[in-house]
């Protein structure tokens, strides 16, 4: 099938690239020139693992394409994907969908045959109901159908997450675009993935529920490890005797820092504006926001607790600052809340991340970027294990750490404290 992918950005790349490696046609276009040069030489803007290797495949035998210009890649394609940013507004709660529309009203002047035209952006309920009303001004409804088939790929296992998917939802009402794209997730399908057919409007719904309710579970085994804390208790028992139950499931119950990311934050955001609109109130969601706000505030608290007040002049490592391990993404990190306080406090930060160094961090005096997990836990008073990355799974820090005082602090819980009580290590996890 002939697809277009307009947006480069993460769900529009690792959708288009996926695609095209089981046999698609695929035209990958973005208004960012730089973008879209580099990608034709190999060059991917996102730091995403195997996506490279995928994009440099399909580009050379033929499959992948990349282009500037919208006009001639929708005209060639049958199946048009929406990919691009929905994020929060500047000054309200809300999706901006200023860009989505802008893309509809660019669309609508070259559609001649008939087209499938999908929103895989995450938009709030009722924005294909919109896009239908655009086009429909320049055009015929007999020429094009709007489809919303939402992602639900994590960073870091985006292809993993897109080629074995549980669930592939598609909201149309339209049997004949349906038909058409049952075909094009027939790989997926026949490898066990459900396909769902539902109205359009449920399906845009069930994205922003389902990001919700995963914020949800989090914060929520949040909550409870911080009471496992006070009566000592190790909360991943509560996760594992939680999560045998079937009804509950045993996945995003890992406690940890307050959750981030490009999706969690900006999703259960826009789901609360969408239900004030109607009068509804997400009670749930909106406590699930404002715990998840508090969250670094608790694990400050428990900073000082284990640095006994002194913070002031403590050398704090930190291993891992994007907001979870696989990702170079900053967005919503928890560190950015963290380091500036702790600095403000008169610590002394400095960290190591896979990624390599954070701009966000450039502007602080006390905050330096350390070149290999060796020399940025050498001499530290406090080493904070932030983000879940293997490279920080079997330290031996026995042997790298210089200061025999040092504490740790493992905020995912990588390490065991039976082990590491053995070890003489002075360790800290996270409910327990
Ligand atoms: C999420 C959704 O999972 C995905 O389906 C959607 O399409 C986009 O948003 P992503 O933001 O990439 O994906 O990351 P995810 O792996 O879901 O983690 C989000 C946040 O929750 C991270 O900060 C992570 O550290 C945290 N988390 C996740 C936990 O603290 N505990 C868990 O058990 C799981």
């Amino acid at each position: 099938m002939k697809l277009c992918m307009i947006g480069t950005g993460y769900v529009g790349l690792v959708s288009g690239v996926c695609f095209s490696d089981f046999g698609n046609d695929v035209i990958c276009v973005d208004r960012d020139l730089n973008k879209i040069k580099n990608l034709k030489k190999g060059i991917i803007p996102i730091y995403e693992p195997g996506l490279e290797e995928l994009v440099i495949k399909n580009y050379k035998n033929g499959r992948l394409k990349f282009s500037t210009d919208l006009k001639m890649s929708v005209s060639r394609s049958d199946i048009i994907f929406i990919c691009v940013g929905t994020p929060t507004k500047k000054k309200s709660n809300a999706a901006d969908l200023s860009q989505v529309y802008n893309v509809a009203k660019e669309i609508r002047n070259s559609i001649s045959k008939f087209k499938i035209i999908i929103t895989k952006s995450t938009v709030p309920v009722m924005t294909g109901d919109e896009i239908e009303k655009i086009i429909s001004q320049k055009k015929t409804k007999k020429l094009f159908s709007v489809v919303s088939n939402p992602e639900f790929l994590r960073e870091g296992e985006a292809i993993r997450d897109f080629s074995y998917p549980d669930r592939v939802v598609i909201g149309t009402a339209d049997r004949r675009a349906n038909q058409i794209l049952k075909n094009l997730y027939s790989p997926l399908i026949s490898k066990g993935a459900k396909y769902i057919n539902t109205s359009r409007r449920a399906a845009e719904l069930i994205k922003y529920a389902s990001n919700a309710f995963l914020a949800t579970k989090i914060t929520f085994i949040n909550e409870i490890a911080n009471l496992c804390e006070k009566i000592n208790v190790n909360v991943e028992d509560i996760s594992i005797g939680m999560g045998l139950d079937k009804r509950i499931g045993g996945r995003f119950l890992r406690a940890g820092p307050a959750y981030g990311g490009s999706c969690f934050p900006k999703d259960t955001k826009a789901i609360i504006t969408t239900a004030n609109q109607y009068d509804i109130n997400l009670s749930v969601i909106k406590s699930v926001i404002k715990s998840n706000k508090n969250r670094s505030s608790i694990l400050l608290k428990r900073v000082s607790e284990i640095l006994k007040g002194k913070i002031k002049n403590k050398k704090i490592c930190f291993l891992g600052v994007t907001f979870k391990a696989n990702t170079d993404d900053m967005r919503d990190s928890s560190t950015l809340l963290m380091i500036p306080s702790l600095i403000k406090k008169g610590a002394k930060v400095n960290y190591y991340d896979p990624t390599g160094l954070k701009r966000e961090f450039v502007k602080y005096k006390n905050v330096i970027c350390s070149k290999d997990i060796k020399s940025a836990i050498a001499e530290s008073d406090l080493i904070i294990i932030h983000t879940e990355w293997n490279d920080f799974k079997s330290i031996n820090f026995k042997l790298l750490v210089k200061n025999k005082k040092s504490i740790i602090f493992d905020m995912r819980n990588i390490y065991s404290s039976i082990k590491m009580k053995k070890l003489n290590i002075n360790y800290f996890g996270v409910g327990r």
